[in-house]
Order: C-alpha cells, then structure tokens, then sequence
C-alpha cells in the first residue's frame, strides 16, 4: 500500500502519520505538507528516520507537482487533511481558505481522478469538519443528514471542498468517503485554538481570552481517538459514504476554561483559583456558531469506533505534554506568532478588546 497524506505536519496529520507509520511497517507512507505556520516537522522526529515514511515538502497549489508525485508514487490512496483550519484567520482573511482548502483539494481530486477513476480498492478520504453544518440551538446533534449550512469563511471552503469531492464521486466515480469531525485536542496542536492557546497563556500569567459570555458549546475529541476513526475509515469504511466523528463530549466554553484553570494549577503546583482569574471575556467572534455535537452512531455501530483516550485522560495528557515541551510551544510561539497575537487580541496581558 501506498498512501498519500497531506498536511501530515500539522495537528491531527502528524498523529495520522506517526499511527499508520508505526501500525503498518508494510505500507509506505508519503507525508506531502507546505510547512506553513501550522506545520512542523518537529511533530514528527520520534519516526522521521522510519524507512516506510516518506516527507515531501510540496504544496497542493501545484497542479503539476501533484500530478508529478502521483504518476512517481501510483498511490493506492490518499487521506487529505491539508488545510487552512483557523476560524479566525478565515475571518480576517478568507483567500487562502478559498485556495488551499478548494482549489487545493480539486488539485488533488484531479491528480487521483486520472491515475485511479472508478479504480477498485483506491480511496480518496477526505477529512472535513462538523463546522460545515454550521450551528445547533439547544439540542439536537449533527448527523451524515444534517445539511450543509456553513457560517465561517473557514466552514465555507471545507464545505465547498467536501461538495467537489462528493461531485467527482458522482461525475467520475471517483473512490471516496468523507468525514466531518467535531473538534479535536491533543499534543501538537497550534497555540492559535482555544485549549493550547490558554495553556501557553497559563503558563506565561497571560490573559484568556474568551469570546462573548464564554456559553458556546463545543463536542472535543482526543486527536488520537480521530487518528483510529479515519484508520477505520480508510480500512473498512464505505465508499461514496458520509462518516460523523465525534466524541459525545460537549462542553461550554468557559467551564471548559475553569477545568483546565483548574487542572493547570494543580500541575504547575500554583495557588488554586490563580489561573482562573486569568479568564478575559473579550468580544465575540463574528457569525460565532452556538452549539456543535455529533451523533457518531453510525461509525461506531457500522465499523465498531469508540473513544479510547476519552476527554479527561486526554486533557491530562494534552496539559502533561505542553508543560513538558515547552520549547515546542516557545518555537512555534516566536517571530510571525507574536505579529498575529497582537493583531488579534491586542498587547499581551492587556487585551484591548477587554469587555469584563
Ligand atoms: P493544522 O492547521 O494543524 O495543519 C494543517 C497542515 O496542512 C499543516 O501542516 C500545513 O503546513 C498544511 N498545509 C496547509 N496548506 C497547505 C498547502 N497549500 N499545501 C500543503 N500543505 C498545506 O490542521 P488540523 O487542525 O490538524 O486539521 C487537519 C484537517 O482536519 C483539516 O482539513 C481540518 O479542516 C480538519 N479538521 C480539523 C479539526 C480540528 O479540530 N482541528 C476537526 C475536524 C476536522
Ligand atoms: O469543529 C471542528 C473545528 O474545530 C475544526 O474544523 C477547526 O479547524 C478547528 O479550528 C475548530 O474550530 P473552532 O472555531 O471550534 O475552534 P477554536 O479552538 O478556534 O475555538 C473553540 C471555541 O473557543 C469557539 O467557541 C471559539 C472559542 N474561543 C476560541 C479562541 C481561539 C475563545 O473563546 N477564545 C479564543 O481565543
């Protein structure tokens, strides 16, 4: 087996890449990533030297580097998790999302297409979000029937991705399986989102800074927990078939907060309550979605996923594993990462959007 992985230098890539690399010494696994802000090759050193692992830096903006590496390789599938993946970014500025996330995609769906069109056995598995379907009220999940009704710039362009995917399926009968995930915490994940954004401020005595009154729910999945879905999936899920991936774990954002205020104290051996008087409620996130959750009840019952870190073993590890590297944290968090901060939340510790 041959298997391409894109963006395998990112978050949940690089646990997608190091499980298939140590679970199939037998398959060749080719990691293709742009090395943007988000990727880094850090996150793989422990198998980098792996003879079954392969890293391409490449970008999948380049019609003709695709098509190239696709002829050289003759993949027999391809897990796609290149990405723009920031809500915010995407908010100041949605053109990168409209290139990588659409054009990137149709790049590669195009590269696929010509070497495996209607190809037994080939699987283009594309890795989206339950963002797509953009905001719940009080209750109710997401399922593969939910429509698509995205509402960030972000959302927009993975849902527009997904749509081409589902298209050449129908058009070309193109091998595929999609799968929207909610969302997911873990090691190596960029201090931009929420849970390692407010570790790295815990850490340093720096404000976090929640958006609006801090109510707006989300459904967190330990990343290697999704790292199994999508080796399911690859492996037995059906083609031309939608997957929801989730962790039937939601919490409101600010009790989110307090529980790892309350947990980083404990391990930083700090005075219980001092992180939490850390909380900054800051103004919303424009076209902020309420309320996501996931029914995963077909992935687990067709092909018998289930959570195996879960929520509360997988924020210990996740905190135990940013107090351990904090050079991972103070590299990715040096140069362009400053310029960001500022430009989105204001000067360190004083955040000018304060509103309590
Ligand atoms: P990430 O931002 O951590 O990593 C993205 C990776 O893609 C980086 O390594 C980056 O260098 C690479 N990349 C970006 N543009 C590229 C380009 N033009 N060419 C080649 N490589 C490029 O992302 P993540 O959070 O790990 O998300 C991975 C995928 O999973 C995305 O498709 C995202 O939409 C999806 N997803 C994420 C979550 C989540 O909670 N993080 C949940 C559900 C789905
Ligand atoms: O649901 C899956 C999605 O989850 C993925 O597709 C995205 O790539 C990923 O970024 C994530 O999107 P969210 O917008 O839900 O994640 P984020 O970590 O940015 O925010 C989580 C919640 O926390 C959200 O309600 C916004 C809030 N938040 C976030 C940040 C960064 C804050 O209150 N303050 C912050 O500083």
């Amino acid at each position: 087996m041959k298997i391409l992985i894109t963006g395998g230098a990112g978050f949940i890539g690089s646990h997608v890449v190091r499980r298939f690399v140590n679970k199939y010494p037998g398959y060749q696994i080719v990691n293709l990533d742009a090395l943007t802000y988000a990727g880094n090759l850090q996150n793989l050193a422990d198998i980098a030297q792996k003879p079954s692992y392969t890293f391409v830096k490449g970008n999948i903006l380049d019609r003709a580097f695709i098509s190239d590496l696709f002829k050289t390789y003759q993949f027999d599938g391809l897990i796609h998790l290149a990405a723009e993946t920031h809500v915010d970014r995407s908010i100041k500025d949605s053109t990168a999302f409209l290139q990588t996330n659409v054009q990137g995609t149709i790049n590669l769906l195009d590269a696929a297409g010509n070497t495996w069109r209607k190809a037994k056995g080939k699987l283009f598995l594309q890795i989206s979000t339950d963002e797509v379907f953009g905001s719940l009220g009080e209750i109710g999940r997401f399922t593969e029937n939910s429509p698509y009704r995205p509402n960030s710039p972000y959302a927009a362009s993975k849902a527009a991705a997904d749509h081409f995917v589902r298209s050449y399926g129908a058009t070309y009968g193109l091998p595929y399986i999609i799968s929207n995930c909610s969302n997911n915490f873990g090691p190596n994940q960029f201090p931009e989102k929420l849970i390692p954004l407010f570790i790295n401020n815990i850490v340093n005595r720096e404000a976090l800074p929640l958006y609006g009154d801090g109510n707006f729910t989300r459904d967190w999945l330990y990343v290697e927990d999704h790292a199994a879905a999508i080796d399911l999936l690859f492996h037995k899920g059906s083609r031309g078939q939608t997957y929801c991936i989730g962790g039937e774990n939601e919490w409101k954002n600010l009790d989110l907060a307090r529980q790892l205020c309350h947990l980083s104290d404990r391990k930083l051996k700090r005075e219980p309550g001092s992180a939490e008087k850390l909380i900054t409620f800051v103004k919303d996130r424009p076209g902020h979605d309420k309320r996501y959750a996931i029914d995963p009840t077909k992935i687990k019952e067709e092909l018998g996923w289930k959570t195996e870190i879960g929520f509360e073993q997988g924020l210990e590890r996740t905190l135990d594993w940013y107090l351990e590297n904090r050079q991972w944290l103070e590299s990715v968090t040096s140069g362009d990462y400053q310029k960001y901060y500022l430009s989105m939340y204001g000067k360190k510790g004083t955040n000018q959007n304060q509103i309590g």
